[in-house]
């Protein structure tokens, strides 16, 4: 029902549980390219984990910890974005992303996450938004130096994926930097 343009073609909105089989079957199509750094893409495998994944996520809101918006192309949902983590008592955050291959290399993401993240520090308050990714996954870095994190350092490894250990590269970005960007 509510939309952020990022694009002509593309919306940034809410994903709900009620978009169970539309983000089952966008895992399906996408879990091969995306499953070596995002943790749900194996967990998510029909639409009852999907709803499970999605409820989980719609509790997390009602509790202020934590949200999912889906990025739609021309109607078709094609990726998405999260505050994996969100504590207003700490003032830190954590976001998270994913996009289709075929959505890739046209700014949809850094233009979601600039929403999210003014949405973070100008109408929540926020103090600090972090990006987490795995040092090798240079595409997310790049979208994390795109707005003007900093790298903060590794965590070594710090976090397990499917049965792999991996480091955890850490970047954030404070509100007052941000407003200055
Ligand atoms: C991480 C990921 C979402 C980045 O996607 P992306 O399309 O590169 O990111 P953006 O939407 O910000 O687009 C940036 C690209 O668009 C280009 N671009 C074009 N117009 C742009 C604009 N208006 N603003 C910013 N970038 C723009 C940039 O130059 C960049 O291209 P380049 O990679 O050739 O330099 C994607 O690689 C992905 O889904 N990977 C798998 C899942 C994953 O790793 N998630 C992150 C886990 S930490």
């Amino acid at each position: 029902m509510f939309a952020r343009t990022l694009a002509e073609d593309a919306e940034l909105r809410p994903l709900e549980p009620w978009q169970a089989a539309e983000f089952a079957e966008y895992t399906d199509r996408v879990r091969e390219d995306i499953e070596q750094y995002i943790p749900w893409a194996r967990a998510v495998v029909d639409e009852e984990t999907a709803r499970a994944f999605l409820q989980a996520y719609a509790e997390r809101q009602a509790r202020d910890e934590g949200r999912i918006y889906g990025i739609w192309v021309d109607g078709v949902l094609e990726g998405g974005t999260l505050f994996r983590t969100f504590n207003p008592a700490q003032g830190v955050c954590e976001v998270g992303v994913w996009l289709s291959a075929g959505a890739r290399g046209r700014g949809l993401i850094t233009t979601a996450v600039r929403v999210m993240i003014d949405w973070a520090f100008g109408v929540r308050g926020m103090h600090r938004v972090e990006w987490l990714c795995d040092p090798r996954n240079a595409a997310s870095a790049a979208v994390a130096e795109r707005l003007g994190m900093t790298c903060e350092g590794v965590m070594r490894q710090a976090f397990v994926l499917h049965g792999d250990r991996r480091d955890v590269q850490v970047w954030a970005v404070l509100g007052e930097e941000w407003k200055t960007a």
